[in-house]
């Protein structure tokens, strides 16, 4: 992979002991609604019997444990992440699902296996989108959805948005910084925003790439945005 992709992997595995905790305090835990809404969305769109789902950029393996929550019956649950320190805390803390070190830009899995694909706050970290989108379409089954969460590039000037954000640029990375050691590690998040797609750019990524975008919106005030597509 190239340098840029390495550096962002080495970061992760340096802060993967202090992830977990700093997630919950840093977004007050609506990020646990966040998760929980995109998934029950997603499986009202693409319900299927025993599915195959797959969490990509799965770090901890948080989203793992919430589509487990939310699935009644048996499912396979597969996470795929590069950063073999995040990878650690995922095998230790979910028994359920096999981890696999991967790329999104090139899944170690045969085409048409999953019938979910979840990416939750990781598809900003991924070098070269478009290749990782056309993977998402290679490895789920036909009509299989993709479920999208990330803090998109987000222009609006409403007030809640701007304090919101004064709240990612300003306060989160000192907060950061303080839980997990690593100062710019947490000055890397408000950045990698700025440097980010928009929602409506990442919906016409998904739409020149062999998806059906079903639902786009944003959660407090376009801090987080969620997109559900359906493979064609
Ligand atoms: C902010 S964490 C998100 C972890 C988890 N999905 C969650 O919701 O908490 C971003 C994750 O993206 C992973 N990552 C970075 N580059 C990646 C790539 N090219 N392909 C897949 N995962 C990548 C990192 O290793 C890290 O675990």
């Amino acid at each position: 992979m190239n340098e840029k992709q390495q550096t962002i992997v080495v970061m992760f595995d340096k802060i993967a002991p202090t992830y977990d905790i700093a997630n919950r305090i840093l977004s007050f835990g609506t990020d646990i609604n966040w998760r929980k809404e995109g998934i029950k969305k997603a499986l009202m769109l693409g319900g299927v019997q025993n599915p195959q789902i797959l969490d990509v950029a799965t770090g901890t393996g948080d989203m793992l444990v919430f589509w487990k929550r939310a699935i009644e019956g048996e499912a396979a649950y597969t996470g795929v992440d590069p950063s073999v320190g995040m990878l650690e805390v995922a095998k230790q803390k979910v028994s359920f699902a096999s981890f696999h070190e991967g790329y999104a830009q090139k899944l170690p899995f045969e085409d048409s296996k999953f019938d979910f694909l979840s990416i939750s706050y990781g598809f900003r970290n991924v070098t070269e989108k478009e290749e990782a989108v056309r993977e998402f379409a290679r490895a789920l089954k036909t009509n299989g959805r993709l479920l999208i969460l990330e803090f998109a590039k987000n222009e609006s000037k409403n007030p809640f948005r701007i304090a919101a954000q004064w709240y990612v640029k300003k306060v989160l990375p000192l907060l950061g910084g303080l839980i997990s050691g690593n100062l710019s590690a947490y000055r890397y998040l408000p950045n990698s925003i700025e440097g980010f797609l928009t929602r409506g750019e990442i919906v016409a990524m998904l739409e020149r790439n062999g998806f059906e975008a079903e639902i786009a919106k944003d959660f407090s005030f376009g801090v987080s945005s969620l997109i559900i597509a359906r493979k064609k």
